[in-house]
């Protein structure tokens, strides 16, 4: 078992219900971690607990949007009621938008990307902190390469992303000492359902044409789980998944303007390809 670090490892993964949340229970499940999987899909996370329970580790199921901070307070409740400490938090929950701020109708969904992505991650760190500071423990945040280099049509969920990178880096720093270690993680391309799910500006999800833009080179979420549980049990500061986006991060140091013209390439052929033309 390569990282045994995680049996009896009480770990919260939020947006467990899919893709690579669901990927982390089960490879942690397979270390024996006495997971609480923590979505709003109560189904999918009930079929995902029995599955984390044969492989031989423990599941607890909390629904819960993380938008809502009481939400986030009863999953930290929860599990300390059932498990009795914490010891990893992994903040994984999140969901995409595209398109330009000015073809937004209002805010509202800038707002929702934020509450989600950024604020569902702090209300669960604020609540844990205290918790996983007397275990010494973990916390994970994912973000996205879209997290260190912005992206045409990226207003809502660049902001998010990088908001988190602010929080958990800035976090990093007063837990130095502590023995509370902060990984952030930088996901590319990831093969799930996230594209799927990505909110246009008219308020639809992007469904079937969002998917037609992976691609089979795109990282399997099975590959992106491992890396993450490894980082996560090295106790990393930080780590980008991909070459593709080790290379843009590396590349925006160097030249953020030629950046923004690879990413408007990228952008006009993911058009092309979600147009199906
Ligand atoms: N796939 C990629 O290419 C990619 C790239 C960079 C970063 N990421 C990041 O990786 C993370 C996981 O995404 P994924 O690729 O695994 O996508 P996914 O398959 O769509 O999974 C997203 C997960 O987040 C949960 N979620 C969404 N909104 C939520 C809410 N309001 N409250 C609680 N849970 C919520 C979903 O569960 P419910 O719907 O059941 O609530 C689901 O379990 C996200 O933070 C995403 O931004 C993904």
């Amino acid at each position: 078992m390569p990282n045994s670090v995680f049996k009896n490892n009480v770990v919260i993964i939020t947006g467990a219900s899919s893709g690579i949340g669901e990927e982390l229970a089960l490879q942690l499940a397979d270390q024996g971690a006495w997971l609480t999987l923590a979505a709003r899909s109560e189904d999918k996370l009930e079929t995902l607990a029995s599955e984390c329970r044969n492989r031989g580790g423990k599941a607890l199921v909390v629904t819960a949007d993380v938008a809502s901070e009481d939400r986030c307070v009863k999953i930290i409740d929860e599990t300390l009621e059932e498990y009795k400490r914490i010891d990893t938090l992994i903040n994984n929950a999140g969901y995409g938008s595209a398109g330009h701020l000015h073809e937004l109708p209002d805010l509202r969904e800038l707002e929702k990307v934020m509450d989600v992505n950024f604020r569902g991650s702090v209300y669960c760190t604020y609540h844990a902190l205290p918790h996983i500071i007397k275990t010494r423990g973990r916390i994970v945040g994912i973000s996205s390469v879209l997290g260190k280099v912005a992206a045409w049509g990226g207003t809502a969920y660049c902001a998010s992303k990088f908001a988190m990178a602010g929080f958990f880096d800035a976090l990093r720093i007063e837990q130095h000492g502590s023995g509370v270690s902060v990984t952030m993680v930088y996901p590319g391309y990831v093969v799930t359902k996230f594209a799927g799910n990505v909110v246009k500006p008219d308020g639809e999800k992007m469904g079937e044409k969002g998917l037609r833009f992976y691609g089979k080179s795109m990282m399997s979420a099975e590959k992106a789980a491992r890396i993450i549980i490894d980082a996560a049990a090295k106790r990393k500061r930080e780590k980008v998944l991909s070459g593709l986006g080790k290379f843009a991060v590396f590349m925006n140091k160097l030249s953020p303007k030629l950046v923004d013209q690879i990413a408007l390439k990228i952008q006009a052929e993911r058009k092309r390809r979600t147009e199906g033309k």
